[in-house]
């Protein structure tokens, strides 16, 4: 089993990206952004409580976000391995991650981090928010709180990735194509 973290600011790709590479590579991948987003649409009441963080940009609490990720992981079956998508988000989430990896004989094998210019990332989802109906992308204060906080909360999983050897930037502009390639050429050299 692979297990990478596909890594980035708002707007950075990851979503588009996972989509293909899952794919491509027979890899499960889970999004808690999509899952949470699943909860809402289905009125549970954890969607309902979650519901205003997310819409604010701000980060629901670990607990919430490592539980789902757990349920996945030990419900999912034949696949290559893992694709982490918007998870880990704070260094917590980073330690609890690994500790449930090593529990199953996993580790994180690599993470991947979109590297995307900051005007770039705001044009990208004020354009979504027109078909994405995502209420965390029709405002462009939201949108910068989104960028602002993944800077404060969700940056310093970089540092902590890079001292265990496992950090690998991409370059994340360009064409989806492009960047696909980009990508796939590190997850040849990774499996
Ligand atoms: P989440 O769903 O993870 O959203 P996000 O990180 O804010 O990022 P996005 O999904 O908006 O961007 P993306 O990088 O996936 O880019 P995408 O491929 O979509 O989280 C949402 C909220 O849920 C959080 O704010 C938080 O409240 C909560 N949450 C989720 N996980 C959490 C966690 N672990 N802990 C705590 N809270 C959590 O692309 C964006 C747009 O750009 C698309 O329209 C796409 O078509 C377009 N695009 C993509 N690539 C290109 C390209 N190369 N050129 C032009 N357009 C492109
Ligand atoms: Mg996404």
């Amino acid at each position: 089993m692979i297990n990478l973290l596909i890594f980035g600011p708002p707007g950075s790709g990851k979503g588009t990206q996972s989509v293909r590479l899952a794919e491509k590579f027979n890899l499960s991948h889970l999004s808690t952004g999509d899952m949470l987003r699943s909860e809402i649409v289905a009125k549970t009441s954890l969607g309902k409580r979650m519901s205003s963080i997310m819409s604010k940009g701000e980060l629901v609490p670990d607990e919430v976000v490592i539980e789902l990720i757990a349920e996945k992981i030990d419900s999912t079956k034949d696949c290559a391995g893992f694709l982490f998508d918007g998870f880990p988000r704070t260094v917590a989430q980073t330690i609890a991650l690994e500790k449930m990896l090593n529990e199953r004989g996993m580790k994180i094998d690599s993470m991947l981090v979109l590297d995307v210019e900051h005007d770039e990332l705001v044009k990208r989802l004020i354009l979504r928010a027109e078909l994405s109906g995502r209420p965390d992308d029709k405002d462009s204060e939201v949108i910068e709180n989104r960028i602002d906080v993944y800077k404060a909360k969700t940056e310093p999983i970089i540092d902590y990735c890079r001292k265990r050897g496992i950090y690998q930037s991409v370059n994340g502009m360009g064409t989806i194509e492009d960047i696909f390639e980009r990508l796939s050429g590190y997850m040849k050299k990774i499996l």
